[in-house]
């Protein structure tokens, strides 16, 4: 901790625990203490640490070839290419590295599409964005941010967002008339904003809006992908298939970076060769772990056990929030992407005290705005370990509610 104070940038204030090794939905301190791990790398480690399966993947392919970059073909992109846009039912993928990378691909992607395919005038590509979005923490991507620890002090922005509020169908029809638009870019489930959830036929709406302007319907799943709440992608809860669906995160299980970006043919092929791309993107490495990545959440089922887990997760703390309203204001979510509103105290303790209690007894959780806890555990949590974690959960409140 001293090392990463001195010699690291501040730009993080993590809980006061070193992590040395994981194993499924657990991990250890360097002094062999052993916590369940609520935060999953923020939904990237969904398949659990160090999953057996991904990791033969990558050792397997680490000894054969690792980077190529994209100058020549490499004989696992092709494959991977080809078992991703089957896995969820698009025509072509684009790969890259980090979820902002994967934003800003989809974002040029849509601008592309609005001036060859919708004639949008050069300069005037518009895209409509949400309230309280997070999509990254690039340039281009914190220029339509609504939080200004996001954005204060990193200007000038770019220009060519409108930000309508979440859940707001109304608001966004009335973007959506402008000709210029030619994206509404939004995350099924506002994860950073602290799991917000939209009415339910929202993203159904919403879509049809889109339809109905000609406008790209662009889903950010990088958090809310891949089974964490329950189906495979959140916005399967409404039956929209986005036109552009952004993944990250636990494409790779928390492995690598991998990220992408998947649309049909009339949108994808408007980009041409040495228009965009990566070093990185669509390594051999990069493909192997992807494709055992999807396989582990096909094969055990990984949605199933989310939608199971998350209801046990929380019937178990409404429960607590009868036991404790004074300190439990709310609790959502959906599958394993949960969120519980914490009451600041009268002595000044907040979520992050609680979240010091629960990293002493056992179990890992980060605050995020202050007041809310996200519980995203693994998805390969037992029905056992999820009351074990209840437990824990439940002496941390009574601890804090001593005071
Ligand atoms: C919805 C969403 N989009 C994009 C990102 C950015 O991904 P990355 O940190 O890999 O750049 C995140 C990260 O938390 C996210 O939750």
């Amino acid at each position: 901790m001293a090392l990463e104070e001195k010699y690291g940038a501040h730009n993080y204030h993590p809980l006061p625990v070193v992590l040395e090794r994981g194993k499924g939905v657990r991990v250890w301190d360097p002094e062999g203490k052993r916590y369940y791990d609520f935060l999953s790398a923020y939904s990237a480690v969904n398949q659990g640490h160090c999953h057996p399966r991904i990791i033969d993947a990558l050792t397997e392919q680490a000894t054969k070839l690792t980077l190529t970059s994209r100058a020549f073909y490499s004989s696992k992109l092709g494959e991977c290419e080809q078992n991703i846009t089957s896995y969820f039912g698009y025509e072509k993928v684009l790969m890259m590295n980090s979820g902002a990378e994967a934003v800003e691909t989809a974002i040029k992607l849509a601008r592309r599409w609005g001036y060859v395919k919708k004639g949008i005038q050069d300069q005037k590509a518009t895209i409509i964005v949400a309230d309280e979005n997070f999509h990254g923490r690039t340039t281009g991507i914190i220029s339509f941010s609504t939080d200004p620890s996001a954005t204060s002090n990193f200007g000038p922005y770019m220009s060519g967002y409108i930000s309508v509020p979440h859940n707001d169908l109304e608001a966004l029809e009335r973007q959506l008339c402008n000709p210029d638009v030619c994206a509404f870019l939004v995350e099924p489930i506002q994860g950073e904003a602290g799991i917000k959830l939209p009415a339910v036929g929202y993203l159904s709406k919403a879509y049809a809006l889109c339809k109905q302007y000609n406008v790209l319907f662009v889903a950010d799943e990088i958090q809310t992908g891949i089974a964490r709440t329950g189906k495979l992608l959140a916005c399967d809860f409404d039956a929209v298939r986005p036109d552009v669906l952004i993944l990250g995160k636990a494409l790779s299980g928390g492995v690598l970076p991998v990220s992408a970006v998947l649309a049909d043919d009339e949108i994808m092929l408007t980009i041409k060769p040495g228009e965009h791309g990566s070093t990185f993107g669509g390594n051999p490495l990069a493909c192997a772990v992807a494709m055992a990545a999807l396989a582990v959440v096909a094969d055990e089922r990984l949605a199933d056990n989310a939608q199971a887990m998350g209801e046990l997760f929380r019937q178990g703390l409404t429960l607590l929030q009868g036991k404790f309203s004074g300190i439990i204001g709310a609790v959502r979510g959906q599958g394993l992407l949960n969120a519980v509103e914490i009451v600041d105290q009268p002595d000044g303790r907040t979520a992050w005290d609680l979240c010091v209690e629960l990293k002493d007894m056992g179990l890992l959780a980060k605050p995020t705005h202050g007041h809310i806890i996200r519980f995203a555990p693994p998805l390969v949590i037992t029905a056992e370990e999820m009351e074990e974690s209840l437990g824990i959960i439940e002496r941390a409140l009574e601890k804090f509610s001593a005071g």
